[in-house]
């Protein structure tokens, strides 16, 4: 290995001296919106990057390549499990390769540092530890299969409102214990080979160019030498990025490297050693992943194929976290009719929306997975309930659509069918179609209505727009944007029309958009949807509909779910209440049936003010492709629900400790400092609806023992933590325990380690867990050092934060 390394650092070298300046600059800036220039003179292909985290989307935005969709972060990180999230990170590297993608632009470290964080479902956790953890495996898992990781954003991109420019004001302290601590935790034991600088500024000075930060910190201090690329448009100022430490802005081709770079230096701005410096980062970058000949890349033989869908089932399995389960309702036994209701139980949220969207190949919905595991004798009804989407989804039943890509004067320069009427494309046209020739795009066919009466349809996309239904022009004029400028892409605006139709009378339907390419920001880039409602939704009929369905039953399952609209990226979070009508439809389900069990798939805390009047709760978080299948498995007690909540869920959403994710004047002050979480939690006099750790599973667990044996150096450990815990249900059961650390200065627990294990009914289990020194530590702001701030600390351990049974006090190494 350590002369495969000095092999390839003499090939990166070689190559290094090869490229005169204006190479290397090239070398640094896209040269489109997922890739970088190849350069054949020095044996070095094209690196591809593609987002992650929860699969591989690959260079093209849309269905026609599809990509396995795992869980969402926060349900890998439910399963409190390292050794899954590495196997994630295995099966995201053979898609990588399948799709020749050399860097996955994942894992996400950012902390829930509020429950109103908009990318709350992209990030793990709100404890530092777990979310290290969980990221280290899962880059690790990337990187064993010779592809790249790119953990990101750093950092202090913990939520989304202004995201672009808010500046983050932050403590050292809770910078260090906090924020920076995953990134560090992950460069440690994962070594990534990149990592992406975020759109946010810390303490004044933007990421993209934050020298004490990238370049003391992370490279200096932490040992990082992979290459530093920049969220996409984050890079502004060409001398500021390059002497802050950033490698690569991306993407391009308009980008401050390149030419822009080579002319810096020239003019004495940016010393030529800094582009030098940054250019060897990312041949080493190129070198470790095979893209530059004669280099040995890290991983030379691929690995044995994985099974993506079982993956993505047993993952989706293990994340479930079953809250509450009164009676024992769950698993369910044999029944004669189960009523299953909500509008997600049959068109299941997934995945989160964003740069995280990826195309599956197929979805199993609760629907489906039910239908695949009951016999016969059970009779499944189903009923929508409520339905939440706030958006007309896109047209589709009763459509025959086609669409059309027109150059200069419309010419004709592509058509296709579209089964549904959604137009997504980034980065790239269809057909090789570049950039400046596409003119209009133009979505045509007829419509075969089912009901007569007041049908919707809406666009919804920026720009300008033509809509004709029949002979009669429902719109001509143009749709402007507001807010985040990604906004357009990730959360179009609507705008609706009523059209009378009758049932079986076939309309023509056409709307045309004319294409607008900003000079500043030549890259494909379009997306707009035509929706479409049917007339006469009486939410109160679906509602009844529910209710009745719930009576005659001897279970009723509930889905509910929250939408794109008030969960995705690039905005945050204005209410933790599920959109719609879903609380009343939970209400009145449960009290027409006391055995109402309700299946939460969110990829958030979100408010539950019937969770009392319910007999089981269970998350499932976006559950991925498989997720219908998982949850069907632990409905059924086919499989244990072991999944443990990565953040604490409040009550009310006034108690959250942190609300604020909104800038004043620019500004985001953290002014909670270092109580984020059950942190924070544990200071206030109410209490959370479920703390930090909770989940039950379908057996019952005694602690029995837990001793500690110090470690004689302590240098990174304080010791090892010997727990004993039996099985004392009647049924096989996993158990994730926790230990928290806590001493006189600061009574406050903290998670330190854990471990998951596995007993059969009566066994014990046993696990050694080592205590890591730092879980007792704090950052001095004095000495810009990690201090043991006690002698004597106690160890807690138990099934949550607020759930302990065992304590075990130790002493300090330096007592
Ligand atoms: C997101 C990144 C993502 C990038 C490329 C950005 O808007 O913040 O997480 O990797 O887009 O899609």
């Amino acid at each position: 290995m350590a002369n495969h390394r000095a092999d390839r650092e003499a090939v990166v070298e070689k190559a290094l001296a090869a490229l005169d300046l204006d190479a290397r600059c090239r070398l640094l800036a896209g040269q489109d919106m997922w890739s970088l220039p190849a350069m054949p003179e020095i044996g070095l292909k094209s690196l591809v990057m593609s987002d992650g985290p929860i699969g591989v989307r690959g260079v093209h935005w849309s269905p026609e390549d599809p990509s396995i969709a795992l869980p969402s972060p926060t349900a890998l990180a439910a399963t409190w499990d390292p050794t899954l999230a590495r196997r994630a990170g295995q099966l995201l590297a053979q898609e990588a390769r399948r799709k020749s993608v050399h860097m996955l632009l994942a894992p996400t470290l950012n902390l829930h540092r509020s429950p109103l964080g908009g990318r709350h479902f992209e990030c793990y956790s709100e404890d530092p530890l777990l979310t290290g953890a969980i990221g280290a495996a899962y880059v690790t898992g990337v990187q064993e299969g010779g592809v790249a990781a790119t953990p990101k954003h750093f950092v202090a991109n913990d939520s989304e409102t202004d995201r672009f420019t808010v500046d983050v004001r932050v403590s050292q302290r809770a910078l260090h214990e906090l924020y920076l601590a995953p990134f560090e935790t992950v460069v440690a034991q994962a070594e990534p080979w990149a990592l992406m600088a975020a759109y946010n500024s810390v303490n004044g000075v933007t990421m993209t160019e934050h020298n004490a930060l990238q370049n003391e910190i992370l490279r200096a201090r932490w040992g990082f030498d992979g290459a530093i690329v920049s969220d996409w448009t984050a890079a502004r100022n060409t001398v500021g990025a390059a002497v802050g430490g950033l490698d690569l802005a991306m993407p391009g081709p308009q980008s401050v490297f390149g030419h822009t770079l080579a002319e810096a230096v020239r003019a004495g701005q940016v010393p030529a050693e800094t582009v030098e410096q940054m250019a060897r980062h990312v041949l080493r970058l190129a070198a470790r992943v095979g893209a530059l000949a004669g280099a040995p890349p890290e991983v030379a033989t691929v690995p044995a194929t994985i099974n993506g869908d079982a993956l993505a089932r047993e993952l989706a399995q293990r994340s479930i976290v079953l809250l509450r389960n009164e009676s024992s309702v769950l698993p369910l036994g044999k029944l004669r009719r189960i009523a299953l209701i909500g509008q997600t139980a049959d068109q299941p949220r997934a995945l989160g929306g964003g740069s995280a969207q990826v195309f599956p190949p197929h979805t199993v919905s609760p629907l489906d997975g039910l239908r695949a595991v009951l016999d016969t004798d059970t009779e499944l009804v189903y009923a929508v309930g409520a339905d939440p989407r706030v958006k007309i989804p896109a047209a589709k039943e009763g459509f025959d659509l086609r669409v059309q890509l027109c150059g200069a004067g419309d010419r004709l320069l592509g058509e296709h069918p579209l089964p549904e009427a959604t137009i997504e494309w980034i980065g790239e046209f269809p057909d090789g179609i570049g950039v400046g020739e596409l003119h209009r795009v133009v979505v045509t066919g007829t419509f075969t209505p089912r009901a007569t009466g007041a049908h919707t349809l809406a666009i919804a996309g920026i720009g300008p727009f033509r809509l004709t239904v029949g002979d009669v022009t429902c719109f001509d004029d143009a749709i402007v944007p507001e807010g985040d400028p990604l906004a357009a892409f990730l959360r179009p605006p609507e705008t609706l029309f009523e059209v009378e139709l009758a049932a079986g009378q076939q309309v023509s339907i056409s709307l045309t958009h004319t294409v607008t390419t900003l000079p500043e920001m030549p890259i494909a880039f379009e997306k707009f949807s035509l929706g479409h409602q049917e007339p006469n939704i009486d939410p109160e009929a679906l509602i009844e509909e529910a209710v009745a369905a719930a009576a005659s039953a001897d279970v009723a399952v509930v889905v509910v779910a929250t939408t794109p609209e008030v969960e995705s990226e690039s905005f945050d979070r204005t209410s933790l209440s599920l959109p719609g009508r879903q609380d009343e439809l939970v209400a009145r389900v449960a009290a027409a049936n006391p055995r109402t069990v309700v299946v939460v798939n969110t990829g958030s805390p979100v408010r539950m003010p019937w969770a009392e009047d319910v007999a089981a709760i269970l998350l499932t978080w976006f559950p991925g492709q498989e997720g219908g299948a998982a949850l069907a498995d632990v409905l059924m007690g086919r499989a244990e629900p072991s999944g443990r909540l990565p953040t604490t869920w409040p009550a009310h959403e006034d108690d959250a400790p942190v609300l604020n994710v909104t800038p004043t004047d620019g500004a985001l002050a953290y002014e909670e400092d270092v109580y984020i979480g059950y942190r924070a939690w544990q200071r206030l006099s109410i209490a959370p609806a479920y703390w930090f750790g909770h989940g039950i599973g379908y057996t019952t667990w005694e602690y029995e023992s837990a001793v500690f044996a110090p470690d004689p150096v302590g240098i990174g450990v304080l010791g090892t933590l010997t727990v004993r815990v039996r099985n004392t249900g009647d049924r096989p059961g996993r158990e994730t325990i926790q230990t928290y650390i806590a001493h006189s200065s600061r009574p406050e627990r903290r998670l330190a380690a854990f471990a998951v294990v596995e007993a059969e009914p009566g066994e014990a289990a046993e696990v050694a867990i080592p205590i890591p020194r730092r879980a007792a530590e704090s950052w001095d702001e004095a000495t810009e050092t990690w201090v043991l701030p006690a002698t004597a600390y106690d160890l807690l351990t138990g099934r949550s934060v607020a759930d302990t049974r065992l304590t075990t006090a130790i002493r300090g190494p330096h007592a």
